[in-house]
């Protein structure tokens, strides 16, 4: 394997353990979420140095507006605060941010910020940021089953055309378009679970699991998984030998 392809395009973290950090040390939760918007920040250029291309990062999921009011405020506010601040580095950096998630559905000024940050950085190219925000995999495909019903209904035939359907059409129904296939998801915090992160792609996603809380990440961690990563044979179904 050429070093190129042992790097992972698309990495993709669950950035777990803010809250048991915070606990861990007596402070609010908030806390263990500033912590993690520092690392956050800090991930997007140990990934470029790895030669990354692609990170997605997954900072609120559906399931998180269960949480008590005062967190999913505080996340949110933490939202609208930090991104416009980080433009800057991100255009000195090259970072073109990108979202997944049904946007439309968070807080007004977090929706500013963000689309702000996504406008201005978009002719970047050294590596993209994919924020998942209000992202949930579950979601994600059940959008792309009603857009592909919509479409379905347009056709001449629509059972036909539903019964022609292959995974590859479908795949383009998901609404992530310029977003390279998931190579590797780190989870980090301990728990062994994918949580409604990018469904689709973990079919063949490597998995890697940290048990450090998310605000104490390394560079050091993320080379380690990298490397774990080149390491790994991706067989895709065949054979070790079909492979070679
Ligand atoms: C991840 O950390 C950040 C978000 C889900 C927003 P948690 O807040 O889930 O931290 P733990 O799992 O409670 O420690
Ligand atoms: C996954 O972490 C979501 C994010 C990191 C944004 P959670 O803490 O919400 O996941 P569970 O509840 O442990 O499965
Ligand atoms: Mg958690």
């Amino acid at each position: 394997m050429s070093s190129q392809q042992s790097v992972p395009a698309h990495v993709a973290i669950i950035m777990d353990g803010n809250g048991r950090w915070a606990k861990s040390r007596n402070l609010p939760r908030l806390e263990g979420h500033r912590r993690g918007a520092d690392r956050a920040r800090d991930v997007v250029e140990w990934a470029k140095d790895a030669g990354i291309k692609q990170l997605s990062l997954y900072a609120f999921s559906t399931e998180n507006w269960e949480r008590p009011d005062a967190e999913v405020r505080g996340l949110m506010a933490l939202l609208a605060l930090l991104l416009p601040r980080r433009v800057p580095e991100m255009m000195q950096e090259g970072v073109r941010l990108l979202a997944l998630g049904d946007i439309d559905a968070l807080p007004k000024r977090a929706q500013r910020a963000l689309r702000a940050a996504m406008e201005k950085t978009a002719a970047n190219k050294t590596i993209d940021l994919i924020l998942c925000l209000n992202y949930g995999g579950r979601q994600e495909i059940l959008a792309g089953v009603r857009r592909t019903l919509l479409w379905a209904l347009e056709q001449e035939d629509p059972k036909a055309a539903v019964a022609a359907l292959t995974v590859d059409d479908f795949a383009a129904q998901l609404g992530r378009d310029g977003v390279l296939p998931v190579d590797l998801i780190i989870r980090t915090g301990g728990e062994q679970r994918i949580s409604n992160f990018h469904l689709w792609d973990s079919a063949y996603a490597e998995l890697y699991f940290s048990p450090t809380y998310w605000p104490d990440y390394t560079r050091e961690e993320l080379q380690a998984a990298v490397d774990d990563y080149a390491r790994r044979e991706r067989r895709f179904g065949l054979t070790g030998e079909q492979l070679r």
